[in-house]
């Protein structure tokens, strides 16, 4: 296996409040790594400065050979890296389609002047996006809905269609905040097999979760924040034997 994603020594402040400190995380290509801690951890924020939507105050991300830029989430786009939101944000108004085709988007030719002209090749493209993106929402499990408004989906469903947006940007690594929040048993259960297929087909997995069980079952590797501080890493078994992660996170009770 070879390193796709290296953070290292990632710090970020919000006024007086230390959000990071010194964080480092590394992830494998092809593998699922899980981010877990307590409530204000962290966790977001790295994702954000990860994805560009905040600048860290110190450290670098390395993402596939090289430095990705900070702070300019397009870039990070166009480098590889797609993601979803703990809170979902979609369009709620546009169809679960369109939803995913604005995602395509990001990996389209025809500029304003063809879309705005609708030239032949313009026209030709847009089919192509309309094909693959409903490609990716049978590929998520939620084709039967392609035209219905997104905002009318289950929360679950509307979790996958997050999943086939990012999807559409064909990133190499899927950063997912939460992504198993709100959901019961089976969807769970489906979602981390969508997960390990994601991972099959070639794109590494960063998940924040807070259902531990559920993390530990199907992650590689897991680091552990707390109070905005790395203070494990390790595969499933050696996090729950971690004693900093046992008083930190999980409790006795998960020990
Ligand atoms: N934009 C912001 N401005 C000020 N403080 C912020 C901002 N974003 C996050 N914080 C603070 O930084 C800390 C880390 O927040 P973050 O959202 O990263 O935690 P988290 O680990 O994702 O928590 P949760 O599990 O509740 O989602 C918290 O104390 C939070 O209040
Ligand atoms: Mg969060």
């Amino acid at each position: 296996m070879s390193e796709l994603l290296r953070a290292e020594g990632i710090d970020k402040h919000f006024g007086g409040l230390q959000a990071l400190k010194g964080v480092s995380l590394c992830l494998e290509q092809d593998s699922i790594c899980g981010l877990i801690g307590p409530n204000g951890a962290g966790k977001t924020t790295f994702f954000n400065v990860l994805t560009g939507i905040y600048r860290p105050d110190a450290g670098l991300v390395h993402f596939a050979g090289a430095p990705l830029p900070a702070g300019v989430p397009h870039a990070v786009a166009a480098r590889g890296i797609a993601r979803t939101f703990q809170n979902i944000r979609l369009f709620p108004s546009m169809s679960v389609l369109e939803n995913v085709m604005v995602g395509r988007h990001v990996r389209t030719r025809a500029g304003v002047l063809g879309a705005v002209f609708k030239t032949a090749a313009t026209c030709r493209e847009e089919r192509d996006i309309a094909r693959h993106s409903r490609d990716l929402l049978a590929y998520v499990g939620i084709e039967a809905h392609a035209g219905r408004i997104a905002s009318t989906l289950s929360y679950g469903d509307q979790r996958r269609l997050e999943i086939a947006r990012a999807l559409a940007t064909e990133p190499r690594l899927l950063a997912l905040d939460e992504p198993a929040a709100g959901m019961n048993g089976s969807e769970r259960r489906a979602l981390a097999a969508l997960i390990q297929r994601i991972r099959g087909d070639g794109t590494a997995v960063l998940l924040i979760e807070h259902d531990v069980k559920w993390v530990m079952q199907l992650c590689d590797q897991i680091t552990v924040l707390d109070y905005g501080e790395c203070i494990a890493v390790g595969t499933p078994a050696q996090i729950q034997k971690n004693p900093r992660v046992i008083e930190a996170y999980l409790g006795t009770s998960a020990a």
